[in-house]
Order: C-alpha cells, then structure tokens, then sequence
C-alpha cells in the first residue's frame, strides 16, 4: 500500500502522509471491532433479561444497536476511504468481558454497568482518535466528533438507569 502512487497532493491522501495514514487506519480498525463487539454484547443482554425493571433497559439496548452498527459501518468506509482494508472476521478478538451475560436474567444492574463500561472505553478512545487526527485528517476527525456524541449520550442514558437504581437500593 505505501508503494501506491496517490493522486492527492494535500491532506491525509498524499503519498507523504503515508506514515500518519497507516496510524489512523490502525485506529479506525480498533474502533471497528470495538463497535462490532458491542453490537453482539447489545444483541445478547437486549434479548437475555427477563421482568418488567428491565424492559426499558432492553428497550434502550434494542435502539442502541442499530446506532453501533451504523459506527461500524461508518469505521469501515473510513478505512476504505483512506486505502485501507476493512479486516476479516478471524482477526477479531473479544475484549468485552464486562458485558458477558449474567447467570441471572433479571441480574439488569450487572447489563447496566457493563454497558456504562463499554462506553466509557469508546468515549476514552474515540477522544484519543481526535485528538491525533486534529491536525491531519480533518474528515476522520470530523467523524468520529459525531459518533463521539452518540456515545456520550448512550453513557449518559445509562448512568441515569444506574443512579435510579441505586435510589431504590437495588444497586
Ligand atoms: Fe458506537
């Protein structure tokens, strides 16, 4: 790829930003399987959990997926975009051992803090792509702000479920 001949003479396409280009496809492709894992982790504990305390908890989860996925998918054109290539599924390995199912179903609390977990990760990373793509790659940076905010307002969501809970003691 870094022997390519690249017909942009500025920005994160030229042939000289090969180096920053490689960094930032490194990036996006970490941010890719974040977003793959999290669409199964929200497909498991939005199906899994059983009783009414949870049903909005589920309901959130359901909603969520599709805005996860649309990252992935936003992930991956990028590292198209910048001549990368989107991975195959045998380089995926799971990280999210908070989010694993709980042996009890109506165990929401646990789905909760998992869920506040993942996030947190995202947001703590998805800074970090920012911040190294101020200067060079005004279009991923652009991007991952808008999915920085999805993500702020997921944690969010769910920090008020975890506080409710907490009021009623049941966390
Ligand atoms: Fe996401």
């Amino acid at each position: 790829m870094a022997t390519a001949s690249h017909p942009a003479a500025r920005g994160i396409l030229s042939d000289d930003r090969n180096d920053q280009r490689e960094q930032v496809i490194e990036m996006l492709t970490k941010a890719y399987w974040m977003e793959i894992e999290t669409v199964m982790s929200y497909i498991a504990n939005s199906t899994n959990p059983d009783g009414i305390l949870a049903q909005q908890v589920v309901a959130s989860l359901q909603a969520d997926i599709q805005e996860e996925l649309t990252h992935a998918q936003q992930f991956a054109t990028r590292i198209k975009e910048l001549y990368g290539t989107v991975p195959g599924s045998l380089q995926f390995s799971a990280e999210q051992d908070y989010l694993q199912p709980p042996a009890d179903h109506t165990d929401i609390v646990h789905v909760i803090r998992g869920v506040i977990e993942a996030e947190s990760g995202a947001i703590d990373f998805y800074n970090r792509i920012i911040e190294a793509t101020e200067e060079s790659d005004p279009v991923t940076n652009d991007m991952v702000i808008a999915i920085l905010a999805d993500e702020e307002g997921h944690l969010r969501l769910f920090e008020g479920f975890l506080r409710e809970y907490e009021a009623q003691g049941l966390a």
